[in-house]
């Protein structure tokens, strides 16, 4: 017989992890679904992906298909992918775009675009059916930095006092990201990673740079204070300064873009990181915006949307914005490669209790207490 190994007393400088389990048990995923990405507001998509009237996207929130549209007089609208009659799955394409009207395939009873019932074989046979009742369950929607959030709570949680405070702890106000305009920025680049890793190993490597020298090598020669493994980014209102010979936050520090007009002197040549539990990242820099989007699958599996969003006219110009996305894709795959590493060994039986976390990593033990709901150290 063997057992994991006792707890030790820990020294000082360390403090422990989560145990193995809480990233492989899909129980712990069940409850993350219900408790954390069903309860919390959720950001699924890019506002200007919905283009138009009848634009549609499908998003997994939790245990759930959400329906994100556009209606007829240009508001976002969130459903639940659910047909009221009989239950089937009302849009199976992941994007797309409907005249007037989604209509399911099953016994074609039709929504419009605002999810009132409004057609069904022999509806007028039944006028006891009152089509507001009967049309698809909404759910709570904001719109904010240019992505629509959804709530699933029956009651959801203040907006303000959730995502937009997560905001405000990094930067010190909402002014600070609104100089970014990045509602009005252009879609330069996206890609879609699938990562064989627990959600909140993706979380916990974004949280620290004590990773930094070891696996980004290429982050580190642009932001030079990375290299010291501290998490700069989590001292509220610091930003990393790009090194002095780097002219860009690009691969090879080369010059970037246009910079967005309302960054300050004081954000200039400077990049932060945001977290904004529990699945979005936000960084700044003075010529773009990077917005990472993580969809928790399973316990073992999350994809995650990272969108390179510059000023319009750099888009428009259809300039050549590899050498700038190169650097944050670079990391991505980085830190991806990481997480997948590790999502193996939290099963061993060496890992049952967990590991454990260096000072410079300590912040994290707070988001692990905040998702066990214990209060704030
Ligand atoms: Fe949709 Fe019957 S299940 S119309
Ligand atoms: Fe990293």
């Amino acid at each position: 017989m063997t057992s994991a190994p006792e707890a030790p007393a820990l020294p000082e400088s360390l403090i422990s992890t989560l145990p193995g389990h809480f990233y492989t048990d899909p129980a712990v995923f069940a409850l993350e679904q219900e408790k954390v990405f069903e309860a919390m507001w959720f950001c699924v998509v890019r506002s200007a992906d919905l283009d138009k009237p009848g634009a549609f996207k499908t998003v997994t929130v939790g245990r759930e298909s959400v329906l994100v549209s556009r209606s007829r007089k240009g508001d976002v609208r969130a459903f639940y992918n659910v047909c009221r009659h009989r239950g089937a799955r009302l849009c199976t394409e992941e994007s797309g775009e409907v005249r007037r009207s989604f209509q399911c395939p099953y016994h074609a009873w039709t929504y419009d675009l605002d999810g009132k019932l409004i057609a069904a074989p022999n509806l007028t046979k039944m006028p006891d059916i009152d089509r507001q009742e009967y049309g698809l369950t909404k759910i709570a929607v904001r719109e904010w930095l240019g992505y629509v959030w959804v709530c699933l709570a029956d009651e959801p949680p203040s907006f303000e006092d959730t995502v937009m405070q997560e905001i405000v702890d990094r930067l010190g106000d909402t002014d600070s990201i609104d100089h970014y305009t990045i509602a009005d920025l252009g879609l330069g680049h996206r890609k879609v990673y699938d990562v064989k890793a627990n959600w909140k190993l993706i979380i916990e490597n974004f949280m620290e740079c004590y990773h930094c020298a070891t696996i980004h090598p290429e982050l580190t020669e642009v932001l030079p204070e990375f290299a010291d493994g501290y998490a700069a980014q989590y001292y509220v209102g610091h930003g990393a300064e790009f090194g002095d010979d780097v002219r860009g936050f690009t691969i090879d520090g080369s010059e970037g873009f246009d910079h967005i007009p309302g960054v300050g002197e004081d954000m200039d040549r400077r990049y932060y990181a945001i977290t904004v539990r529990p699945q979005v990242f936000v960084n700044l820099v003075p010529d773009h915006v990077i917005v990472h989007r993580m969809f928790p699958m399973a316990e073992d599996h999350t994809i995650v949307e990272c969108d390179w969003l510059y000023m319009p006219h750099v888009v428009e110009s259809g300039k050549d914005v590899s050498h700038s996305v190169e650097l944050f894709h670079r990391v991505n795959s980085q830190d991806f490669e990481a997480c997948e590493r590790t999502q193996p060994a939290m099963s061993s039986r060496t890992y049952r209790n967990g590991g454990v976390l260096v000072p410079s990593e300590h912040h994290i033990g707070e988001f692990h207490n905040w998702l066990q709901g214990k209060p704030p150290e």
